[in-house]
Order: C-alpha cells, then structure tokens, then sequence
C-alpha cells in the first residue's frame, strides 16, 4: 500500500495517523452520511496526514466504494484467523482484500475481552492479514487494574511477544491503548504515554532493525482537544479514535490538528 511512513535519512518516521474506528456504531444511511462527510473534509490529505476509517464488516463495501477515489484508507475493525473454509460467522483476509481493505486491526481490547481471542489467534490473524498485502494495526494496552498496579509495562512485553517471529515489519503500525481510557473519557498523562510509546519503540527495533520503521498510534478518548499534547510528543506516531470519529466535525478537527502543526518530524 506505499502509504505506511517510512524511516526518512536521518532515521525519523515521517508523517502522522489518524485511524477511526466506528466500532458496531450506526445504521447504513447513517454510516454513508459520514463516509461523504469525511470526504468533503478530509479527502486531499495533504502530507503529513495519514487518514483511516474501519466502518463495521457490513459496511466496508459501501463505505468503500464512497471513499474509493479519496486518500482516505479502509480499514477493516478485524479478520479471521483462517484462511477459508467452514467457519461461519467469520470473514477471511482475502474477503476484505476484494473490498478494497488496506489496514485491519487485531487485538483491539474489545476483541480481546468480548471474543477471547488468544495469542495463537491473533498471530494468525496477523499472519492472514499480511498474506494478502494489507497491514496490521496491533492494538495493545494494560487494563485499569494493571494500571494500578504499576504493571503497565509488563503487560506490553507480553502482548509485544507476539511480534517474535513477525517478518513483514512495513506491514506493521502498533496502537497503544490503555484499556481503562477506551470510551472512558479518562486520558493517560502525557508523561504516561511518552514513557510507554518509548518503551514500545525500542521493544520494536529490538525485535529486529526495521522494527523501528513501525509507527505508534495512542488510542483512548482521543478528542480534538488532545491533539496537541499528542503531537507534542515526538514518540507518537498517530491517533487510534473510536468516540469522535463519529462526529465528522470531531474527526474533521483532529485532521486539521495534525495538518497545522508545525513539526512533523515524528521520532
Ligand atoms: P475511544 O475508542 O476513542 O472511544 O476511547 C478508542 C478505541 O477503542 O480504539
């Protein structure tokens, strides 16, 4: 997909995400109003914006055919970890492929609580997902009592164990979100977060060398408000949103947050 930051010669990651994530939210009209109101705003994406939706599954073909033309990416909000076959309910890599996906998340806390998803499934899934040349947005984060505990860290080596044997590291972007700030309106201090985007960047270039060309993502009530405490720090790569990417309007501001500041350079 050629879309996916890369290191630039002085070893920076250049441009910065912003991923919305419209979860099980909205009925078809309604999805299609935002679809065409995303475009009106954001269709030009100008350098060094990266933009994404994940509709829900029964959406992506609709929304993908409005966005088609726009440099607004599709995401899909996951993938199944077979290749085809008898599983009812679920859908392969492949599948979303032919809808013109670009981008599928694996492990989003949701999936993880909601449909028990272990490790062997989502390195399968993983593994399905960069077979058919999409790329993989691994989420990860620490619940509260974790949080509490002061095990924040801990919890994400083992939820980055996953990577051990990962290869196709310009597949790759990592959102981290902390379990207890999703639809929460509780945010992680900025200090919080630069620590564990540093934590997780050196984890990754310490899995293999090009795992420093994978991008961060913060996610957790990501609102327009935040954007500049976000972009402040060097470590994050871009914004995984759920919430405000319901509201064009919202979605539109943080767009616009990223395209008006002026350092981009993202370390
Ligand atoms: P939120 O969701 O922005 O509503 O907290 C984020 C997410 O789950 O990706």
């Amino acid at each position: 997909m050629g879309k996916i930051p890369r290191l630039d010669g002085e070893r920076k990651l250049t441009g910065f995400w912003v991923i919305g994530n419209w979860k099980m939210h909205g009925r078809l009209q309604v999805c299609k109003d935002l679809a065409y109101q995303m475009l009106a705003m954001t269709s030009q994406c100008p350098d060094p914006l990266h933009v994404a939706v994940a509709p829900a599954l029964v959406h992506l073909d609709v929304v993908g055919s409005i966005l088609k033309n726009s440099a607004i990416l599709l995401a899909a909000q996951q993938a199944s970890a077979h290749v085809d076959g008898a599983f009812t309910g679920q859908c392969s890599a492949a599948m979303l492929a032919d809808l013109g996906v670009q981008l599928v998340l694996v492990g989003h806390s949701e999936c993880r609580a909601d449909l028990e998803q272990k490790d062997d499934v989502l390195r399968a899934q993983m593994q399905r997902i960069a077979e058919q040349g999409m790329s993989v947005v691994l989420c990860l984060g620490e619940d509260l009592a974790a949080h509490e505990a002061g095990q924040t860290v801990s919890v994400i080596d083992r939820q980055l164990d996953i990577l051990r044997d990962w290869v196709d590291w310009s597949r790759l972007l990592v959102a981290y979100e902390p379990v207890w700030s999703i639809g929460t309106g509780k945010v992680a201090n900025p200090e919080h977060i630069a620590a564990i985007h540093g934590h997780i960047h050196q984890r990754l270039q310490d899995l293999g060398d090009a795992g420093q060309v994978v991008p961060v993502l913060y996610g957790g009530s990501v609102k327009p408000a935040l954007m500049p405490q976000l972009l402040a720090l060097s470590s994050v790569n871009g914004v995984l949103v759920g919430g405000a990417s319901l509201d064009a309007d919202q979605f539109g501001q943080i767009c616009k947050a990223v395209v008006d500041w002026p350092h981009v350079e993202r370390a």
